[in-house]
């Protein structure tokens, strides 16, 4: 095993040589200091597994070290040794991130237990963290983080299909990652050193779209002052993303088919036939089947278009996703914004999870990086987040968190609740509210008071 190294921080002289020659014995490898400075000095030159630290010492007491010590980002477990009377400080010292405190005086064993306890933490900390990366690295495809079993699926199908010439139809809400599995098959696909162009179809004014997509000759209209090559012409050898299909116009649509199914363009105000070898890619927001229904999207052109139909789930319907793309946009962003975020709290990660993501990925990722913003230090709290993701009432986070499983408290929120409820709807009046609550009129006064309710 490892040798690991234990810094001990004590003014006391005996009190370092005792532990020195303790955990010299144990196998570790032991340095000390005298005060927290000298302390700090030693742990910022080298690291240390274990930081063993006195909380009363002269030049640098071991708040001051510990807050120096956390501030420079090391990631040692410190232990505060609190003689008696300094039990309150060794409890702040925990909330500064300690992670355990012995009292003074105390037994060889007892020191030992908990320094093994800071060693399995340790080591689950780091297994977590392999698994995490791990984690990521098996459920992600081409920039794509997805563990839901639908987003497998479609990384499945995208590896499938990459390389067969069929059109592809993809569907979902806005921001659920349509481009991104268009990018995907056009990039794993043998066509991938040939150009992918995308065309917004509802972004281009009518008027223009046709000589967008297929080009013109000089001459063919007003501003036609010299040819113009289409996109399609651009994206000869490669893949054309079709985004927003559902917008295109009914007449450019007999126009589409035509292209899609000779497999030739013609160029505004030219005669002439161009042979073109292209994927076709579309994707919409839209329920394309019922643009047909309708009449306003071509019947023809949608079979055509429609071989093969990737639907992408909202993000709402795949919380599975959620705490992976998370860390993955944390990282990601993090070197841009030069952040030290690199996680969210347990808190923050239930509220995020629970959320309806009617903007889907695209919103989490805005989220993430505007709380990136907004977090002091390392992780990104509750509060960093959009006032819509804050708790709604004390109760909503209490009855989400799993750790809260006794019946008793459980019974005593939701009575203050109900009580609350009752007594604003008879504005006050216990009698009624007594009655509206099933429950005897002493009974109400009694909870009432109990509850702080007055
Ligand atoms: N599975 C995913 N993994 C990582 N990032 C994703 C994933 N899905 C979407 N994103 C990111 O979310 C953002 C929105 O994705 P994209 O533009 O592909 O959505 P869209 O479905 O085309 O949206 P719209 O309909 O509004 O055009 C992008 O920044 C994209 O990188
Ligand atoms: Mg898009």
């Amino acid at each position: 095993m490892e040798e690991k190294r234990i810094l001990v921080i004590d003014d006391e002289k005996n009190m370092r040589h005792m532990l020195a020659v303790l955990l010299e014995k144990e196998g570790y490898q032991v340095d000390s200091a005298a005060n927290g400075k000298e302390g700090l000095d030693l742990s910022l030159e080298s690291f240390y597994d274990i930081i063993l630290c006195d909380l009363k010492m002269p030049v640098m007491d071991g708040m001051a070290y510990l807050q120096s010590f956390q501030d420079s980002g090391q990631e040692s477990t410190v232990i505060v040794m609190s003689a008696y009377g300094t039990l309150d400080t060794a409890i702040e010292a925990m909330k500064l991130g300690a992670y355990d405190y012995v009292s003074k005086p105390f037994k060889a064993d007892e020191i030992l237990l908990t320094l093994r306890k800071a060693e399995e933490r340790e080591r689950l900390r780091k297994e977590n963290r392999l698994l995490q990366q791990s984690m990521r690295e098996r459920y992600s495809f081409a920039q794509m983080i997805g563990p839901s079993p639908a987003m497998q699926e479609i990384f499945a199908t995208i590896e499938k299909v990459a390389d067969y010439k069929t059109s592809v139809l993809i569907t979902g809400e806005s921001g659920t990652g349509k481009e991104l599995i268009a990018r995907a098959i056009h990039y794993n696909s043998s066509r991938a050193d040939k150009p992918l162009v995308t065309v917004n179809c509802g972004a281009i004014p009518e008027t223009l779209l046709e000589s967008e997509l297929f080009g013109h000759k000089k001459g063919a209209f007003t501003d036609a002052i010299r040819d113009k090559k289409g996109l399609f012409q651009e994206a000869h050898g490669g893949s054309i993303l079709l985004d927003e299909i559902g917008e295109l116009p009914r007449q450019l649509q007999v126009k589409l088919l035509r292209a899609l199914q000779e497999e030739e363009i013609k160029r505004v105000g030219d005669n002439l036939s161009i042979k073109i070898d292209i994927r076709v890619m579309a994707a919409t927001t839209k329920d394309l089947a019922e643009e047909v229904k309708t009449g306003r999207f071509r019947d023809d052109l949608y079979y055509r278009i429609n071989v093969l139909h990737i639907g992408v789930p909202p993000l709402r319907e795949r919380q599975e996703d959620i705490l992976l793309l998370i860390q993955h946009f944390i990282d990601k962003t993090s070197k841009r914004l030069n952040s030290e975020v690199t996680g969210v709290s347990p808190a923050a990660g239930r509220a995020l999870q629970a959320y309806s993501w009617p903007g889907n990925v695209r919103e989490l990722e805005n989220i993430i990086e505007r709380a990136m913003v907004m977090a002091n230090g390392s992780t990104i709290g509750r509060e960093d987040l959009p006032s819509y993701l804050q708790p709604q009432e004390e109760t909503v986070e209490y009855f989400t968190d799993d750790e809260n499983l006794s019946i008793k408290e459980a019974s005593r929120k939701l009575e203050k609740i109900l009580i609350r409820r009752a007594l604003e709807k008879t504005e006050g009046n216990r009698t009624q509210a007594a009655k509206i609550l099933e429950i005897s009129h002493p009974a109400l006064l009694y909870k009432m008071k109990d509850y702080g309710l007055d």
